[in-house]
């Protein structure tokens, strides 16, 4: 147990993070932005615009994708490290929208290792799903945000034509490898008989005054974390995403193109992960995905309906409603293990209230046999069956409770469950969207 207390009064731990235990969404933007108080700095190391997270402050509602959510406390370092993918137009409206509701910038660093996201990143982002998508036979498609997350990536592993956001700064090199980039992409055009062809001279004339706009943030944000963790500063690590929508740890290939899981902060920012003191694992009560891909306890009834409703559970990024199910435990405790989960964020509890029984998923059933592993491979975890155990549910508001011990006992004791199976304990329970509905706990594992 490492004694959350919340802003006033806790002592935090030097260098912290904060992961998503399902398939994103979890409600990582709020929990980030609760902690970002008492950190100073707070750091993207992975994905890109694909991620949402939502902060809701007063009557405000703040939507992030790039920019790390802490930066709503003011005052603090946002870095976006090296292994995040930029795409700067999408940037640089956030950081306008957000100066223009009187957030203070001055703070957000960027790192000049980033990889950008380029205009041809998104059309074959789009083009790739499209075709995969078409086909009938394949299916093909993952159902991607379409944000060209994955050509970026894919890019940076092919090196060659991958720009890097210090490469905005340098127009002899960007445009050397802009041409790279379009020599391939035009002729993928040519080969799948689409017309559309990028001009080499039009991209890099946009990025370089995407670079100008962009140049007083850009530094080495690698030498910059070290500085801090020198100086004794507390830095929170901010994953996007979430863990089963890793690359490698995630339901494969159904995921995302980075390392979304805490074992990311190590490339995505220079800093090692030998240093992490805690790691918060967001889980929602229950779960959702976007997207293809398995999820074991999908409810595609009216129970499913109703938590969608009542969760609000449609896309801070691309708005599709999201498929909603039971809580599905052996998912969770297989992604707090990956992460060396310390402490369980357990969010959106009020969406329950209502529900005459509750469901969580403890064990799968695959060819006959009962198993409490996770598959992250699709195939076989589209082949299991959910076991469920049910517990009562429970009817009343809890929007306005700041204990633990004054949550409905069927609420409490479906938090125990939890603790139990996962071996973690809850720390942060969120009552709804506010930053204030959040309760602070110092629960035991029995
Ligand atoms: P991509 O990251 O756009 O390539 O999308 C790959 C898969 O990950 C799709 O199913 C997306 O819906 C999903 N995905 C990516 N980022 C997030 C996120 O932040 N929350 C939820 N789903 C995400």
């Amino acid at each position: 147990m490492t004694g959350l207390s919340g802003p006033a009064g806790h002592e935090a731990n030097q260098c912290s993070a904060v992961v998503g235990l399902q398939w994103g969404d979890e409600g990582k933007g709020k929990v980030v932005d609760y902690l970002a108080a008492e950190h100073d700095a707070i750091v993207r190391y992975n994905g890109g615009a694909n991620a949402g997270h939502t902060v809701v402050i007063g009557q405000e509602r703040f939507a992030l994708h790039l920019i790390p959510s802490g930066i709503l406390q003011g005052n603090k370092l946002a870095v976006i490290a090296n292994g995040v993918v930029v795409d700067p137009a999408k940037l640089l409206e956030e950081i306008e929208g957000l100066g223009s509701r009187g957030v203070d910038m001055s703070g957000l660093v960027l790192s000049d290792r980033a990889h950008v996201v380029m205009p041809y990143h998104k059309f074959e982002d789009a083009l790739r799903e499209r075709i995969l998508s078409q086909d009938s036979s394949a299916q093909a498609g993952i159902g991607t945000t379409l944000r060209g997350i994955g050509p970026c990536y894919a890019e940076k592993i092919q090196r060659a034509g991958a720009v890097r956001v210090g490469d905005l700064l340098r127009p002899d090199v960007l445009a050397q490898k802009v041409n790279i980039a379009c020599t391939y992409t035009n002729a993928l055009l040519e080969a799948v008989g689409d017309a559309k062809r990028f001009d080499v001279q039009e991209v890099v004339a946009t990025a370089i005054q995407y670079g100008k706009q962009l140049q007083p943030r850009i530094q080495d944000t690698t030498y910059l974390l070290h500085q801090l963790v020198g100086e004794r500063k507390r830095v929170l690590f901010e994953g996007a995403n979430a863990t089963l929508l890793d690359v490698d740890h995630g339901t494969y290939p159904y995921v995302t193109s980075s390392s979304s899981t805490a074992l990311g902060i190590g490339p995505g920012t220079g800093v090692s992960g030998r240093l992490l003191e805690e790691v918060i694992g967001v889980m929602k009560a229950y779960s959702t995905r976007v997207g293809r891909g398995p999820m074991p306890t999908e409810l595609t009834d009216a129970t499913g309906d109703l938590i969608r409703e009542k969760g609000h559970e449609f896309g801070t990024t691309t708005g599709r409603p999201r498929r909603c199910g039971w809580l599905d435990l052996v998912a969770v405790r297989y992604a707090a293990m990956i992460n060396g989960v310390t402490g369980l964020a357990v969010t959106l509890l009020d969406v329950l209230a209502g529900f005459e029984e509750l469901k969580v998923c403890t064990s799968y059933e695959i060819d006959g046999q009962r198993t409490d592993r996770f598959s992250p491979d699709a195939a076989t975890l589209d082949r299991v069956t959910p076991i469920f155990e049910t517990l009562p549910g429970f009817s009343e508001d809890i929007g306005q409770v700041r204990e633990r011990d004054e949550l409905p006992a069927a609420a409490q004791r479906y938090l125990e469950l939890i603790e139990q199976f996962v071996q973690v304990p809850v720390e942060i329970i969120g009552v709804g969207p506010a930053r204030d509905q959040t309760v602070l706990c110092g629960a035991q594992v029995g």
